[in-house]
């Protein structure tokens, strides 16, 4: 792969993600991100900026375990993982050497992946934003059930190493020029 692409495994490998991550689970995650690429590659929306706002949707999470469960209830109240995730995503791509237009549209998706986020009232989402929300949706449990489904950080880099291979034909074929997409204008 050309050495100047962000792969999903050097996002998932950072750091930040190994940090953030497990809190929402790598489970939650790396299933929004393959389901992201399904509705991406059917839709005609740039695989890459997908997979990398699903990979990195929930980056924003506190953690919100009571006694061993999910507490939905304070989740419910007080959560500003949307806003968390936009910010914290943004510095780790850029960071990563990511282009700021596609550091922008990620952040942005991740900003406004949830309708249960106040920042999403009156917003008319874009294609990305719809499809990485709707990425999220398809995962989800009762309860926030989700977020506890367990699998080894070995398994979600498997899974995630499986997506890099499956991404870069598309941005192949895009010619890698990234900049000039019409997913930033
Ligand atoms: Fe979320
Ligand atoms: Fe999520």
């Amino acid at each position: 792969m050309l050495d100047e692409h962000v792969t999903l495994e050097s996002l998932l490998t950072d750091s930040v993600s190994k940090k953030h991550l497990p809190k929402a689970g790598y489970a939650h995650v790396v299933s929004t991100a393959e389901y992201a690429f399904e509705l991406a590659t059917q839709r005609n929306i740039c695989v890459d900026l997908a997979t990398k706002a699903a990979l990195l949707h929930d980056i924003g999470h506190t953690n919100w375990e009571r006694r061993g469960e999910w507490d939905y209830e304070s989740y419910n109240e007080f959560d500003i993982h949307t806003i968390k995730g936009a910010e914290r995503a943004h510095e780790l791509l850029i960071l990563k050497g990511e282009s700021l237009g596609k550091a922008r549209e990620i952040a942005l998706a991740i900003l406004f992946h949830s309708d249960s986020s106040p920042v999403n009232k009156n917003v008319k989402l874009t294609p990305l934003q719809s499809l990485v929300a709707e990425a999220d949706d398809m995962d989800e449990q009762e309860g926030g059930a989700h977020h506890n489904v367990e699998i080894s950080f070995g398994e979600a880099l498997q899974r995630i190493r499986r997506l890099d291979m499956l991404v870069y034909p598309h941005i192949r074929d895009c010619g890698f020029d990234c900049e000039k997409c019409d997913c930033l204008k």
